[in-house]
């Protein structure tokens, strides 16, 4: 379980509508990957860990593909609903100690609980992940557990966006967290192929939150091991 600070921050964070790293337009980044990440396939599952209110599980939903969110904060989750125009039903999970949204149809759930209690019993295997502001907002010491959450999830021929970020971190240590290539090469690359994809300066875009130069984000697609 992540830590009682963690999620009053979090908590907080979402009260004061204080969520800058959310973006109200489609990820320009998952949009460019989106077909290699669909690899062909019309219909697949598709997860959001810690997914906020991400536009891009809309998106996935209107074009036919199952959608599977995870997001700790309950005004997120309702907002999402809200601002997409999507009607949802509510229940109990005893399982995650939370609730499940979910449209009528079940193609689109969000698991409103801590990420860690999340498993492959609540909504079977992730042909396709998009973790953008998850690995990196989550406790340095919960990494291993997050990797190891993630790996049990995914099913064979999974493709897997991440997006990282890499900094000095000698003046700021808050979220997003940096985790530099060499780090992504150790939670990944004994279990996975890891393809750096991409880098960009994103120095600029997060001077509002942190005042470092360089920001660098980098975009890594993860496969099964031995596939190409
Ligand atoms: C940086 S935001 C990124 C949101 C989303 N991925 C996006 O790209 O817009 C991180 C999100 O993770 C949620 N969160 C933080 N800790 C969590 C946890 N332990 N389990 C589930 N969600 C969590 C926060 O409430 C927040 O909405």
């Amino acid at each position: 379980m992540a830590s009682q600070d963690s999620f009053n921050q979090w908590n907080f964070a979402w009260e004061k509508n204080n969520t800058k790293w959310h973006i109200q337009e489609r990820h320009p980044y998952l949009e460019k990957y989106t077909d290699v990440l669909l690899n062909g396939r019309k219909e697949v599952q598709i997860f959001f860990p810690m997914c906020g209110k991400c536009v891009d599980m809309k998106w996935f939903y209107d074009n036919g593909h199952r959608v599977v969110g995870v997001e700790y904060v309950e005004k997120g989750v309702v907002e999402f609903f809200q601002e997409q125009g999507l009607e949802y039903v509510v229940e109990p999970v005893e399982q995650i100690c939370g609730n499940l949204y979910k449209t009528a149809d079940e193609h689109l759930k969000i698991f409103c609980c801590d990420f860690l209690k999340f498993d492959k019993d609540c909504a079977g295997l992730m042909d396709v992940v998009w973790d953008r502001g998850a690995l990196v907002a989550i406790e340095k010491g919960d990494r291993k557990k997050y990797v190891k959450l993630m790996l049990s999830i995914l099913a064979p021929g999974y493709q897997y966006l991440l997006s990282t970020f890499c900094y000095d971190d000698w003046f700021f240590s808050g979220c997003p967290r940096t985790v530099p290539p060499a780090l992504v090469h150790i939670l990944f690359g004994n279990h996975c192929n890891l393809q750096h994809l991409e880098t960009r300066d994103a120095s600029e875009r997060m001077s509002e939150r942190m005042d470092i130069r360089p920001v660098l984000e980098d975009f890594w697609l993860i496969t099964e091991k031995n596939l190409k």
